[in-house]
């Protein structure tokens, strides 16, 4: 009897420990950047019993950012071929990007692990969008120098290569046009 209670003693302090060992406490990466553009990635942990070993970035499954405040060089960057990583903007959990590409997108992960004896890792992630914005704005073409009344108006609306896609409407003095005129 005695012996049983002090496993399940033992077993509960192991399971307190895990949860207070190391904690992200915040990850955060800009929903949405504009190609071109740049992007900070910042991860922030906790840790009460743990002493903080690394952090780590991951892009998908590909690991491209590690901080070890104990190594000779502390930040590693395995040069990505999908990002810019400036290597003297980042530091500790946050990373700096530029020269943003639809292939800097998400899902990214910020692990964060504990040294020994624990090794408790925690873990989380956020997502980033890539936007391309078009150069320029939509043109209308097809507009006929005069028209008679009763004559019908043929125009086109295009807009440039973007991404996502862009979505076009038609006002008519101000009003949007009826659905079955477009
Ligand atoms: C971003 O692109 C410019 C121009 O190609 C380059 O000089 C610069 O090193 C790039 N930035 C990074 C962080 O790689």
């Amino acid at each position: 009897m005695g012996r049983r209670c002090r496993a399940w003693v033992l077993a509960a302090t192991l399971l307190i420990q895990g949860a207070v060992g190391i904690r992200i406490t915040r990850v955060s990466v800009p929903p949405l950047v504009k190609a071109g553009g740049e992007a900070e990635l910042a991860c922030e942990w906790e840790s009460e019993s743990d002493q903080m070993y690394s952090v780590k970035w991951y892009q998908g499954s590909h690991e491209f950012y590690r901080y070890t405040p104990t190594a000779s060089r502390p930040i590693q960057i395995f040069d990505p071929t999908t990002l810019d990583v400036e290597s003297g903007g980042s530091w500790a959990g946050t990373v700096r990007v530029a020269n943003v590409t639809a292939a800097a997108e998400g899902p990214f992960h910020c692990e964060v692990s504990a040294e020994g004896p624990t090794f408790h890792t925690a873990s989380e992630m956020a997502n980033m969008k890539v936007v391309d914005l078009p150069e320029g704005g939509p043109e209308v073409t097809g507009a006929r120098q005069q028209y008679q009344v009763g004559d019908m108006v043929e125009l086109t609306c295009t807009s440039r290569r973007s991404r996502p896609a862009a979505s076009l409407s038609f006002t008519i003095n101000s009003m949007p046009a009826a659905p079955d005129w477009l």
